[in-house]
């Protein structure tokens, strides 16, 4: 009862900070999300769920879609080819950045700038297709409700010019595992996975529980620990400072408007909310996770009370 206050509390609060955002405009499809939804899903230890407002809205994942291509990449591959191809240093610029590509690196400083999440897409679709990572994210997190928003997808590759531009780079640099067009193509589809916040808890949940699903060790831990920790220093690229210092938990954003957001041993969370600042995060989100972390006592560096 307390925390169904808090969150119907937290999201009324946090609305009024929707006109401050921006919908996503550099993928034309998603200029047709309503700028003034904005919802939480939250999934916690002992099983329960707790939702407020747009949480069966369907959105685009986009680069929430990173997480999941990490913890593919760790498991296939093991983290010490993972971590030849990208980097675990957040990047301090935008997450479609080109600069620090290789003017002062020889490969993307971490998984979840477009490069190093494209040079992982990359190693994957050696490995596998479009339709059998939907098929196991569907499997293992989405309950079938996984889907490709074929829209959203070619809308896209139609204004794909800088992820091209990261992928010639990438090629140069010996960085792609599989052809340049098979490298783009399978990661522009799985950021355009679509699902909706309640869709999406049981990944965050996943993460929260150590990558147990169902009492069933699905990840390893050290490839969690290492996902959760790069989540906190450059899930929402330029903003992950801010937000490590105000939230205090790793998360991951999608120009979507999604974010995913991990109280590991807690519990699982997920906001919606397509109006985004200035760093391409959800402006809604951030401030519904900040209240939330705040009266749940969430944050990693704060002592914790049970939920
Ligand atoms: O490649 C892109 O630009 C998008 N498909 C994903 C970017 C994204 O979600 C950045 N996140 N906040």
């Amino acid at each position: 009862m307390k925390i169904k206050r808090i969150v119907e509390e937290a999201l009324e609060e946090s609305k009024q900070l929707l006109d401050k955002g921006k919908l996503a405009d550099y993928i034309p499809e998603l200029t047709k999300a309503n700028p003034r939804h904005l919802g939480i899903s939250i999934l916690s230890k002992d099983g329960k769920k707790f939702s407020a407002g747009a949480v069966k809205e369907s959105f685009t994942i986009q680069s929430i879609s990173k997480v999941i291509t990490l913890l593919f990449c760790l498991d296939f591959f093991g983290d010490e080819k993972v971590f030849s191809l990208v980097g675990r240093e957040p990047s301090g610029t935008p997450f479609s950045e080109f600069i620090t590509l290789s003017d002062f690196t020889d490969k993307p400083k971490n998984p979840f700038i477009n490069s190093g999440a494209i040079a992982l897409a990359s190693l994957l679709a050696s490995r596998m297709t479009f339709e059998d990572y939907l098929a196991k994210s569907n499997e293992l997190f989405g309950q079938g409700d996984f889907k490709l928003n074929q829209a959203v997808y070619t809308s896209e590759l139609a204004h794909s010019e800088r992820n091209h531009s990261l992928a010639w780079e990438l090629k140069r640099m010996k960085l792609l595992s599989a052809d340049l067009e098979t490298s783009l193509d399978f990661y522009t589809k799985v950021c355009a996975i679509e699902a909706s916040a309640e869709n999406l808890v049981d990944l965050a949940f996943c993460l929260a529980n150590y990558g147990k699903i169902a009492n069933k060790q699905v990840f390893k831990q050290r490839d969690i620990a290492t996902t959760l920790s790069l989540m906190l220093t450059c899930g929402l690229y330029d903003g992950s400072g801010d937000f490590a210092a105000a939230v205090g938990i790793p998360a991951k954003s999608g120009v979507g408007g999604g974010i995913l957001a991990v109280v590991p041993g807690r519990a699982g969370l997920v906001t919606f909310g397509p109006a985004l600042d200035y760093n391409g995060n959800s402006i809604g989100g951030i401030e519904l996770l900040r209240i939330i972390s705040d009266q749940l006592d969430f944050h990693l560096f704060l002592p914790q009370a049970a939920i």
